[in-house]
């Protein structure tokens, strides 16, 4: 599987309004058209962080979890590590469901999430796992080195520069020998339908005036090595949206929560009001499963070498 996507024209800037949140983490959330947003300036993170978003998250993790055959790629390998107790750190957590599920199956290993913003649960998770907040893009904030660092869908939250920051700083938080699990996506489907290519077309636009790369997903191994870690596993998968199984079909549902969470950034990208934008996000979405629409995943296993 190549690129997802040909070469997408800088587009003008859009005139977003944000206004500030009352509920009491005013520095760390804006809102948006009734969505919560992070308020972190540096980010070009567009996803909201809120109750809804983080439903989808979860319906997210476990419909991939089935397409990928479980939480750990390249399972004769992965498995076998999680015999010893480890030490393994989520990056860009989210809610947190991947930890979770990883905690609960594993209890005598420990498990540390951290996200830019607190969107993971503050009270309610295993006693083996704990979250705090941290940026990728800064060097992780642990006096003691990983045997396991996991790490997905960060595509729409890193420019293409900050790809090689990010991997730097994992690598230094890694135990020699240890293992980076990613798995990242184009954030723009497969299809042919004309309304749904409108959506698309404007969402390239608008990632790359982010300086973000829509195609990084599927050329990780390159910076990888670049950062001196050896790949030890590549694989790529093609999730179909709206047809095929039952849970293909909720992918499809969940492709259409992040148009509709994009919403801010994409009407204003479109010219278009916020209304105006979900109705063509609903109707075009409506086609996603009779033009066979589908959206392509990379994932990577990765080791810092053992020193000698
Ligand atoms: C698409 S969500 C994926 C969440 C989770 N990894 C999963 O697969 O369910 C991306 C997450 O990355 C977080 N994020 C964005 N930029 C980040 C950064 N620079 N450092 C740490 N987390 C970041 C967002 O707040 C969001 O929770």
């Amino acid at each position: 599987m190549g690129s997802c996507t040909s070469k997408s024209q800088i587009a003008s800037k859009p005139p977003t309004k944000a206004v500030t949140s009352s509920t009491g983490t005013a520095s760390r959330t804006r809102v948006m058209a009734d969505r919560e947003y992070h308020n972190v300036e540096a980010s070009t993170y567009v996803l909201p962080k809120d109750d809804r978003e983080k439903d989808r998250l979860h319906e997210q993790h476990y419909l991939l979890k089935e397409k990928f055959g479980g939480n750990l790629l390249k399972p004769e390998f992965t498995v076998k590590l999680f015999e010893k107790d480890l030490k393994v750190l989520d990056i860009g957590c989210g809610p947190g469901t991947w930890l979770m599920d990883l905690a609960t199956e594993y209890p005598n290993s420990n498990f540390y999430g951290v996200d830019i913003t607190d969107t993971f649960p503050q009270a309610i998770h295993p006693r083996n796992l704990q979250f705090q907040v941290a940026n990728v893009l800064e060097p992780l904030p642990f006096d003691f080195k990983f045997d396991f660092i996991h790490v997905r869908l960060l595509t729409v939250a890193l420019r293409e520069s900050e790809w090689e920051i990010a991997f730097r700083n994992i690598y230094n938080s890694l135990k020699p020998g240890g293992i980076f699990q990613i798995t990242e996506g184009c954030p723009l489907l497969n299809t042919t339908d004309p309304e749904m290519l409108v959506i698309r077309t404007n969402m390239a636009q608008l990632v790359r005036k982010k300086q973000q790369n829509p195609d990084m997903a599927s050329q990780l191994d390159v910076v990888l090595e670049q950062e001196n870690f050896k790949v030890l596993h590549k694989q790529a998968i093609e999730l179909p949206l709206g047809h095929g199984t039952p849970a293909d079909i909720a992918t499809g549902d969940v492709y259409k929560e992040v148009l509709l969470g994009m919403a801010p950034f994409m009407a204003a990208q479109m010219s278009v009001d916020i209304e105006e934008y979900k109705r063509l996000v609903h109707k075009a979405a409506a086609n996603m499963g009779p033009n066979k629409a589908s959206i392509p995943l990379w994932g990577y296993i990765a080791q810092r070498p053992s020193d000698n």
